[in-house]
């Protein structure tokens, strides 16, 4: 695909958005280099990172798209950069999740790492830095006007779709999707909610043989409080690692 960047829309800590020249309905997500802790407070550069998740982010929207999932992908142009449909995004992270991990044993202190959610269980984050990104209940999303009750079901059944597709990508590789952070937006050209950002190795907890200590997602980072070049090369390694996995999620069969 031939694209040109045209001016720059928006920044995060993981990647840059510009607008496509000459489409105004498309928009071009380039991932950096960057890897970020804590809300940004811990910050390293991996270089190579960007080419590496944007590999992992475009493996898992062509499966999501080839299984009837409505995203807002378009094509992968080279290894760090997507064209996607252009999206107005609802700033709220909706988390799923199979085992009992990370922050949901804070707020469940009955419930025991590893234990098993059966159904998922879903959580809607407010995207607010200032706030740490608290978690928010289903009614005052809409009495906030951030979504209406019917984008908020459509949510629920597309974020519950995409988890147990990507579940049963990892299951068939032996590695147990243990959660999965997702964003959505409305696409400006008509309003249709889809399935947004980027889902990469920095999205989700994954165990491989169902075992936390193989870990291969961020997590590794997060634990590591005083990273050294060693640990962070160990880091990209598991992202390497991942790209490689999630290219064959395509032909994956679902039953
Ligand atoms: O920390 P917590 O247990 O709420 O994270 C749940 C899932 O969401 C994890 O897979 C984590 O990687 C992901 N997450 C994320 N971005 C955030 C917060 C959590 O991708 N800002």
């Amino acid at each position: 695909m031939v694209f040109e960047k045209g001016a720059l829309i928006a920044e995060g800590k993981t990647k840059r958005v510009f607008e496509l020249a000459g489409d105004a309905r498309r928009a071009v997500i380039e991932s950096k280099d960057d890897i970020t802790a804590g809300d940004g407070v811990r910050c390293d550069l991996i270089p190579g990172k960007g080419a590496i998740s944007g590999r992992t982010t475009a493996n898992v929207f062509r499966f999501l798209n080839k299984h009837g999932v409505a995203t807002h992908f378009v094509d992968a142009p080279n290894d760090r950069t997507m064209v996607v449909q252009r999206c107005k995004m609802i700033p709220l992270e909706v988390v799923i999740r199979r085992i009992a991990a990370g922050s949901y044993l804070k707020r469940n202190p009955e419930a025991k790492e590893g234990e098993k959610l059966e159904p998922v269980v879903l959580e809607f984050f407010l995207k607010d830095d200032a706030r740490h990104d608290p978690l928010i209940e289903k009614h005052e999303i809409m009495k906030e006007k951030i979504a209406t009750a019917s984008e908020v079901g459509e949510m629920e059944n597309l974020a519950r779709l995409v988890f147990l597709l990507l579940e049963e990508a990892w299951k068939q590789q032996d590695v147990v999707l243990v959660d999965l952070k997702i964003e959505f937006g409305r696409t400006t050209a008509g309003g249709k909610l889809v399935l947004a950002d980027v889902v990469d190795n920095d999205s989700w907890r994954i165990w491989p043989h169902g075992r936390k200590e193989e870990m291969l997602d961020k997590q590794v980072y997060r634990n590591d409080k005083a990273i050294n070049a060693e640990g962070l090369e160990r880091v990209k390694r598991n992202y390497e690692i991942v790209a490689e996995m999630t290219a064959k999620f395509v032909d994956t069969k679902i039953e």
